[in-house]
């Protein structure tokens, strides 16, 4: 089956919008990304193009194919501008006020529905966030990249209970189309992915917090001892400390159980600002970023 994309809608120029934006350019699909906050949009232009360089750099990719990506984004400052599109993938926060009042204004702005609205949540219920677009819930679907989204080869694919299996048919069309494995799960709080992996991280805040172990010692203890590429606590500076936090709180109200709550460290953390990589410090520092 053919996706049929020829533009892609991106909203969020983060860690995440900014590199599905930037396999989709690389891909041959035209991109505009929408941020509403106007410094995340230069800081994101500046990504692509380092991270575009560094392929290069590698002899992975031709310097004409990388300029070619880059002249296929664009960025716009205000959702009206996100014109055109025939795909949008949100990746915005992990809020579900903030994603549903997103998917109430696109499926106003689109009323198309042969246009499919996406969601790059972690953990929020795709059934739940289908209801913000009324009548046409069934093209709204679970597209769930990793990060970071150049290098990780999987997209779990999640249809909601009123998602329509043409439109799960073309997500994993273009997921294919974006050099990318899918593979489907329910949509249960989490899916797959979050579900097994962020107990195991929250775990590791609280060995943290009780002495059991320094970040370190519980990092290179699960690297060596599991043949984990990173340690947990290093995967979580890079997923952000503050999505972890957003996640837990998803999975605790979700899946209803209390063991799913987030370590009160970890929530520390975020409320002193330290949200990982992306702030400059979180388990770990990061200078210069
Ligand atoms: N970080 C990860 O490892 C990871 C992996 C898979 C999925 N996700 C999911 O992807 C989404 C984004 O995560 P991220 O890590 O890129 O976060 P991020 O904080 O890096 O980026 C979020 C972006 O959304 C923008 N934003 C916030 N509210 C907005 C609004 N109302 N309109 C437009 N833009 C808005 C922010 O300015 C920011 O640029 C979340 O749902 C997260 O759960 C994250």
């Amino acid at each position: 089956m053919s996706h049929g994309v020829k533009r892609l809608g991106v909203l969020g120029a983060g860690q995440m919008g900014g590199g599905i934006a930037q396999i989709a350019a690389v891909s041959g699909i035209e991109v505009v990304v929408f941020d509403a906050f106007p410094g995340m949009i230069d800081k994101c232009k500046g990504v692509h193009k380092k991270s575009l360089g560094k392929f290069v750099e590698k002899g992975k990719m031709a310097q004409a194919d990388a300029d070619a990506a880059l002249a296929r984004v664009s960025y716009v400052q205000s959702l009206e501008q996100l014109t055109g599109c025939d795909w949008i993938v949100e990746a915005v926060v992990e809020d579900v006020a903030v994603k549903k009042d997103l998917f109430g204004k696109l499926s106003a702005m689109y009323p198309d529905e042969s246009v499919v609205l996406a969601t790059n949540t972690s953990s929020i219920s795709i059934t739940e966030i289908a209801t913000a677009a009324g009548k046409s819930a069934g093209r709204v679907v679970g597209m769930h990249f990793f990060n970071p989204v150049p290098l990780m080869q999987l997209v779990e694919v999640i249809p909601g209970l009123q998602t329509s299996p043409g439109v799960v048919q073309r997500t994993v069309a273009l997921a294919t189309a974006m050099g990318k494995t899918p593979l489907e799960a329910s949509d249960r709080a989490g899916f797959i992915s979050n579900r097994v992996l962020m107990p195991m991280i929250n775990e590791a805040f609280y060995a943290w917090m009780e002495g059991v172990a320094k970040p370190e010692a519980i990092d290179g203890i699960m690297k060596l001892g599991c043949n984990f590429p990173m340690g947990p606590l290093t995967l979580a500076d890079f997923i952000g400390l503050d999505t972890c936090v957003n996640i837990m709180n998803v999975l605790a109200d979700g899946l209803n159980n209390d063991r799913y709550r987030a370590c009160p460290l970890l929530k520390q953390l975020v409320t002193a600002g330290r949200m990982g990589v992306k702030s400059g410090r979180g388990v770990y520092e990061y200078p210069g970023k």
